[in-house]
């Protein structure tokens, strides 16, 4: 039984095509999705209801014939399950009550708290065709920290380097809560039957200098270190959103990761150029350019698939699927990959 997500990191050659799936396949832009998430009433309730999770997991799949499944949930569920109250609100995004210090944050209720997104691992698996992949993911701390600190999304985190800059001790605790909350939730998610995990750092952008090698790399690589000594033995793609060049090359070469997911703005030519050939490129295609669809769309995806052919590599968007995106781009470009 072959299956392309998971065979690309451990087979030595390389296929006639590469695997496929999407960031934020599960959502918006799919009507069946919109469906479940007004029957839930809103997207926290969905995220801990086992029963329609697995269901708007299973749809992009079952819908396009993507190669992989993303479980469906999102990575502040952890803050919610540290004890810092989370909600969403309509139209705007998520908002937490901002803490300056981790005294306050209890790390024992993470796999109680957390049960349900493994029952809805357990489904998911349960349900999938054998060739599919689950992924399970989390939040990298640096990414979660600066959500917990603001108590919003924002655009620079600047608050959250304001605490870093200021109390560096502070901001070091709750980085450290988070490292091993993480490694416990991911855990959790290998257990109930994830079989490739993605860490998000998506506000890898926002650090400078020595901040990315101490509050994204580092971390990283203690959570990767932390998950293999745990017995996790699942390929793991790191995906620092936004970095620049020599900041991608460090995370892929430092942090123990086995594929690194690259955003929309950085070459992927000259990312392969310098990346050992034993790390699996994914990415990078403009969620932008997914939207427009036709030929620019075809044309784009020729680029990366030709830009990558002689190494293993994953098709993926730069960032998440727009919720304004027409549902036949999605089956145009997945039928183009698979048509290689
Ligand atoms: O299909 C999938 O990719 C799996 C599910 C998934 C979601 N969020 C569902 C979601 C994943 C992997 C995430 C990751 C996530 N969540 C990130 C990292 C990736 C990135 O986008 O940079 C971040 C930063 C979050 C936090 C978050 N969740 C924000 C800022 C928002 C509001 C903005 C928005 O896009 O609506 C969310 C909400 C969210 N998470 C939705 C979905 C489908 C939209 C909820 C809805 O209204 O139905």
């Amino acid at each position: 039984m072959i299956k392309p997500l998971e065979d690309i990191f451990r087979r030595a050659d390389i296929p006639s095509r590469p695997p496929i799936w999407l960031m934020r396949q599960a959502g918006r832009y799919l009507p069946e999705y919109r469906k479940c998430r007004a029957q839930a009433g809103d997207f926290l309730s969905l995220c801990y209801n086992s029963d329609l999770a697995s269901v708007v997991t299973l749809q992009p799949v079952e819908r396009f014939d993507f190669d992989a499944a993303i479980i469906f949930a999102d990575i502040l569920l952890l803050c919610d399950a540290l004890g810092q109250e989370l909600w969403f609100v309509e139209g705007e995004g998520p908002r937490l009550t901002p803490i300056q210090r981790c005294d306050d944050l209890v790390i024992d209720n993470i796999e109680t708290h957390l049960a349900p997104v493994g029952e809805t691992i357990m489904r998911v698996r349960k349900a999938l065709s054998p060739d599919k992949t689950v992924i399970g993911f989390a939040g990298a701390p640096w990414t979660v920290a600066s959500y917990m600190i603001a108590g919003c999304s924002t655009q620079y985190q600047g608050q959250a380097l304001a605490l870093m800059r200021s109390d560096r001790v502070a901001f070091q605790g709750i980085i450290d809560i988070l490292i091993e909350a993480t490694i416990r939730y991911l855990v959790l998610q290998v257990q109930a039957g994830a079989e490739v995990l993605q860490l998000f750092e998506s506000w890898g952008g926002s650090l400078r200098g020595n901040e990315f090698t101490d509050f994204a790399i580092a971390p990283a690589t203690s959570i990767i270190t932390g998950l293999r000594a745990r017995g996790v033995t699942v390929p793991i793609i790191g995906f620092p959103r936004g970095v620049n060049h020599d900041f991608y090359i460090d995370y892929a070469m430092s942090t123990g990761l086995d594929g690194l997911g690259l955003g929309s703005d950085i070459d992927i030519v000259s990312i392969s150029k310098c990346v050992a050939g034993d790390i699996v490129i994914q990415g990078n295609l403009p969620p932008e350019t997914l939207r427009v669809g036709g030929d620019m769309l075809i044309t784009a995806a020729e680029d990366i698939c030709s830009a990558l052919e002689s190494r293993r590599f994953i098709f993926n968007l730069g960032h998440g699927i727009l919720p304004d995106t027409p549902l036949e781009n999605v089956q145009l470009l997945v039928d183009y990959i698979h048509s290689r």
